[in-house]
């Protein structure tokens, strides 16, 4: 059997590609070694929303007086959640499986190797079976980075270092929880941790946490987990794991924490190791598969999509490219564009952006134009947030009067952000956004009150 189209990899990236590309007729395989929806079903986006929304709730409770509510004694059952958490990601696996087969994507259980080329195609193997494919797509995702700290290892194999995967099945709360890197992950799971009753320290590199989010915003966020009890030690190096404690290096001084368990989340890398990708002199970047706009790689007829790309570790960006890499197959013009790619992270209060903030507009040499509003100019968050402190920050292209960038803290964050998606992507110019009618009362509209500051 000859396949028109082998992805490796059933992630976001893979099985979404496998998706269009068995509805479009093409005769495709998808090879995934563990459960389909990889990283973001099993052990990513998903389950840690599942974990964040029971947090809400219990944060919601616990503040309830002041809406008028009177909630006794709320307590999270970290172990109910848990379970909820695997009925989520078993219902969302089933869904997934359910698809590829309504468009007819055979499905093989097993870690796909690629072995080079035959007369036919490129031939890959799970175990001693081989597979060959006229066409290849790489979508096997990332794993968590591991920095080279003295103690790592063995604080791994005892399980007292732990990553984004076990940190999600944990079978009960750690009294104290020390979390490396201050990133989407770090502090998604601080935020968890911390409401189901953890001690969390979170120990981060830069003298900011969320990496690239607009630093007012970050430090809007910081001073909202602070007021949860979360301690953060910024511009700190983590140099040591003993027994029981992490020791980091900061101003000079070293320092030690106690932990129960200790999250190491700095970041994530290709999981190519295995894959075979010299057989076919598949060109690498530190282990990412580097791809074209129309995410080609340098080995004709063999694609790439996903984290394993290294362009933005995302789902939604697999998503789009996968979708790039099929219309590219099937001869379709489709070019990859990142200038509007939305990040969330979603703690409570939930943060998003989009497009430039002030310092990447500046660097790019755009005369730009922020406005920053509190989102107590939307009449539904004063009504549903007491004393929130969120903020929107609108920036502007003078020049062309085009908005290129909304960063926001507060309630719903994540699920406006893809309303301002068109706004950039379709370069709209101010006086056309003012025209648009958002519904009234939403929080949404203060983008609306953003958009009429310029
Ligand atoms: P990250 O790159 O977001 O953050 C890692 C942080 O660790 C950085 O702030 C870095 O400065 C810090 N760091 C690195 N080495 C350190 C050390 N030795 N000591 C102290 N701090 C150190 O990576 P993270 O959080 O692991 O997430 C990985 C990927 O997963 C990200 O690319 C992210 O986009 C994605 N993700 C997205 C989510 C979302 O969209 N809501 C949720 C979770 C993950």
């Amino acid at each position: 059997m000859i396949y028109d189209l082998i992805v490796i990899g059933g992630g976001p990236g893979g099985y979404l590609a496998s998706e269009r590309a068995g509805a479009a007729g093409l005769k495709t395989l998808c090879i995934e070694k563990a459960n389909v929806g990889g990283v973001c079903l099993n052990e990513g986006c998903i389950p840690s929303k599942t974990l964040l929304h029971a947090a809400k709730i219990l944060d919601y409770a616990k503040n309830a007086k002041k809406y008028g509510v009177s909630v006794e004694n709320a307590t999270l059952d970290h172990a109910a959640v848990i379970k909820r958490k695997e009925k989520v990601v078993r219902t969302l696996v089933a869904g997934v499986k359910a698809k590829l087969k309504q468009n007819n994507v055979e499905l093989v259980n097993g870690s796909g190797v690629i072995k080079g080329r035959s007369e036919n195609g490129f031939v890959v193997a799970v175990a001693d079976q081989e597979y060959t494919g006229q066409r290849l797509l790489i979508a096997t995702g990332s794993v968590p980075a591991i920095p080279p700290i003295p103690g790592m290892k063995e604080g791994l194999q005892s399980g007292f270092c732990i990553t984004s995967k076990e940190v999600l099945d944990l079978e009960r709360v750690p009294e104290s929880l020390v979390v490396i890197g201050g990133g989407v992950i770090g502090l998604e799971m601080a935020s968890y941790y911390r409401s189901a009753g953890s001690n969390v320290t979170v120990i981060e590199m830069l003298d900011h946490i969320a990496g690239n989010t607009d630093k007012d915003i970050s430090d809007i966020l910081m001073k909202e987990y602070e007021k949860k009890g979360i301690v953060f030690h910024l511009s700190a190096k983590v140099v040591k794991i003993n027994q029981d404690s992490v020791e980091y290096e900061k101003d000079g001084k070293t320092e030690s924490v106690k932990a129960d368990k200790v999250l190491v989340s700095v970041g994530r890398k290709a999981d190519t190791a295995a894959l075979g990708a010299e057989s076919i002199g598949l060109e690498l970047n530190r282990g990412f598969v580097k791809t074209d706009r129309r995410m080609r790689t340098n080995v004709a007829g063999v694609y790439a999509c996903g984290d394993v790309t290294g362009e933005m570790l995302l789902a939604h960006v697999a998503y789009r490219q996968a979708e790039v890499c099929i219309n590219n197959i099937l001869g379709k013009n489709d070019v990859m564009r990142y200038n509007a790619v939305p990040s969330v992270i979603y703690t409570n209060p939930e943060v998003a952006g989009i497009g430039e903030t002030e310092k990447t507009a500046k660097d790019k040499g755009i005369d730009a134009e922020a406005v920053v509003l509190s989102m107590r100019y939307s009449g539904r968050y004063v009504a549903e947030v007491e004393q929130g402190n969120g903020i929107c920050k609108l920036i502007v292209d003078k020049k062309n009067q085009r908005l290129i960038g909304v960063h926001m803290i507060g309630s719903y964050a994540s699920e406006i952000i893809y309303g301002v998606a068109p706004m950039i992507e379709c370069e709209m110019r101010l006086e056309d956004i003012k025209q648009i009618i958002f519904p009234h009362p939403t929080v949404s509209e203060i983008i609306r009150e953003g958009i009429f500051e310029f």
